[in-house]
């Protein structure tokens, strides 16, 4: 049995969680292949005995990027089995319920449906800042999860985390507001003149967002706020409404496969 795994991770949450799946399931002598969905031919899936499709929330449900993905999934043999899971910082989310939606409407029945809670990427702007032993607590317990997750899906047995059709259809209103907003709120990421012009958050935005002109940064309007830029910089030099933000996904973003 071999599976694949596809992702988006911003600040490496949904990457780290994904690692755990890797070795929860090499616990059980299978291999799963993990793989970035911007960089993914989907027909290159056909493979795979399973699938695990993992992603963040953006505001209730997944960002754009995953949806695309969800939407491009149509050859594949109706059977194959698929999990799919999100991480945010609440403890359930729609974003699993909506991405098995967009699934099953191709036709596919997905067998797990999974909601991680993580560190909140975003605790600027709404939440609690995660300290070092939240951090800590958090992913010993993402890591329980993905066990028994592994452990039942092996066993063949579904786990279903739904969510009601009232907190559903209020979270879509939700979303809908922030997707219109995003040009707007991306506005407040910037650099300040300490930028060292090293490059990297360039080189891995995953939208090929940022520009260096007149001597710093530029962000341009293809932003999708996923924060990378923001914890990545290695002086600290990307804001947000001009504040710096202190960097909790410091170690969790290393687990991205970054262009250094
Ligand atoms: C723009 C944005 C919106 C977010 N909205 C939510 C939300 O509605 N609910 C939630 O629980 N977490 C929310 N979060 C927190 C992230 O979902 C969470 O930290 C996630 O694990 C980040 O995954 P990543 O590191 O793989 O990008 C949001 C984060 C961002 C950047």
């Amino acid at each position: 049995m071999k599976g694949a795994l596809c992702y988006f991770s911003g600040t490496g949450n949904t990457k780290w969680v994904a690692d755990r799946f890797k070795e929860n399931f090499a616990f059980y002598n299978v291999n799963i292949d993990l793989v970035n969905i911007q960089f993914l031919e989907v027909s290159k899936l056909k493979r795979y005995d399973f699938l695990i499709i993992g992603s963040p929330v953006y505001a209730k449900f997944p960002p754009k990027i995953v949806n695309d993905f969800l939407n491009r999934l149509d050859d594949l043999n109706k059977e194959t089995k698929i999990i799919v899971y999100s991480t945010q910082a609440a403890s359930l989310s729609s974003a699993p319920y909506f991405m098995a939606k967009c699934l099953k409407k191709k036709g596919y029945i997905p067998l797990m449906q999974i909601s991680i809670r993580m560190p909140n990427n975003f605790y600027f702007i709404k939440g609690k800042k995660p300290d070092r032993d939240l951090i800590e607590e958090l992913l010993l317990k993402a890591n329980e999860k993905v066990k028994n997750v592994v452990e039942n899906f092996i066993k063949g047995e579904p786990i279903i985390e739904s969510v009601s059709f009232i907190r559903f259809e209020f979270n879509k209103a939700i979303y809908i507001t922030f997707k219109n907003k995003i040009p707007k709120l991306s506005k407040n990421i910037s650099s300040t003149r300490e930028c060292g012009k090293c490059g990297l958050c360039l080189r891995n935005c995953p939208q090929g967002n940022i520009t260096f002109e007149r001597g710093h940064a530029i962000f341009h309007s293809k932003c999708i706020l996923c924060l990378r830029c923001i914890y990545i910089c290695p002086i600290n030099a990307v804001r947000y409404k001009g504040k710096k933000i202190d960097q909790t996904q410091r170690d969790i973003i290393k687990t991205l496969d970054l262009n250094r």
